[in-house]
């Protein structure tokens, strides 16, 4: 299975952040999952551009950098001059969503859009041609370490038919509660990308052994 896991950062020793995102590297991980938060869209405050910098400059893996906050016209393009590969916006956030994917392919970076748990698949059906990675959401935002939601195993899947109904070849992401008790049913379901903040870094033997754990579940 060609499956790709993003470890978050969100859960990782900021004192020592090359070495997290080392360990992780070491330990398998195909990308960098960057969260962005802004307290307005979601009730924390977290990274931006300086800290995408200093990851850019930490590893060759592309960074996934997920963008949870409002108007996030104002900042794509920060975040690509600071190294992000993939930019994913919400679709709750944007008004003219179709004009930010663009944008962000025009700066050279892959478009990503999430949804939110209560947010239906409806609201990328338009835009769904134009993208490299579409986002689910399996919890609400704005904080690692929390409960998978069981539903959104089956918005994965429908995420996938929405996808080959507009001939995309974007990828379908997970993000949030993703550990390895559950990997193995969202790739089946038809994930690409998998997401894993304290299921990495809350890993009793550390991130890289996290990493593994995951890659070990989608082989059994
Ligand atoms: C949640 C973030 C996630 C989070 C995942 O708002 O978008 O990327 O870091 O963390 P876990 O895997 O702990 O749910
Ligand atoms: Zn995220």
């Amino acid at each position: 299975m060609n499956v790709r896991l993003a470890p978050s950062i969100l859960s990782a020793d900021f004192t020592r952040l090359g070495e997290q995102i080392a360990a992780v590297e070491a330990g398998g991980a195909d990308w960098i999952h960057v969260d962005v938060m802004d307290g307005h869209f979601v009730p924390n405050l977290t990274i931006g551009p300086l800290i995408v910098e200093a990851a850019r400059r930490a590893t060759e893996l592309p960074l996934d950098v997920h963008l949870m906050i409002e108007e996030p016209d104002r900042w794509v393009e920060a975040f690509v001059a600071a190294g992000a590969s993939v930019v994913t916006v919400h679709v709750e956030a944007c008004r003219h969503l179709h004009r930010t994917v663009h944008r962000i392919r025009e700066l050279g970076a892959r478009a990503g859009v999430a949804l939110n748990p209560a947010t239906p698949l409806e609201a990328v059906r338009g835009v769904a041609a134009d993208l490299d990675l579409l986002l689910v959401m399996s919890v609400n935002p704005g904080f690692g370490g929390q409960s998978f939601i069981p539903a959104s195993t089956d918005k994965v899947r429908r995420a996938r038919e929405v996808l080959e109904e507009a001939a995309s070849t974007a990828a379908v992401e997970v993000d949030g509660g993703v550990d390895a008790g559950n990997a193995r049913e969202l790739v089946r379901a038809g994930a690409d990308v998998l997401v894993a903040g304290s299921a990495v870094y809350g890993h009793s033997d550390g991130p890289g052994a996290g990493v593994e754990a995951i890659r070990a579940a989608l082989e059994t």
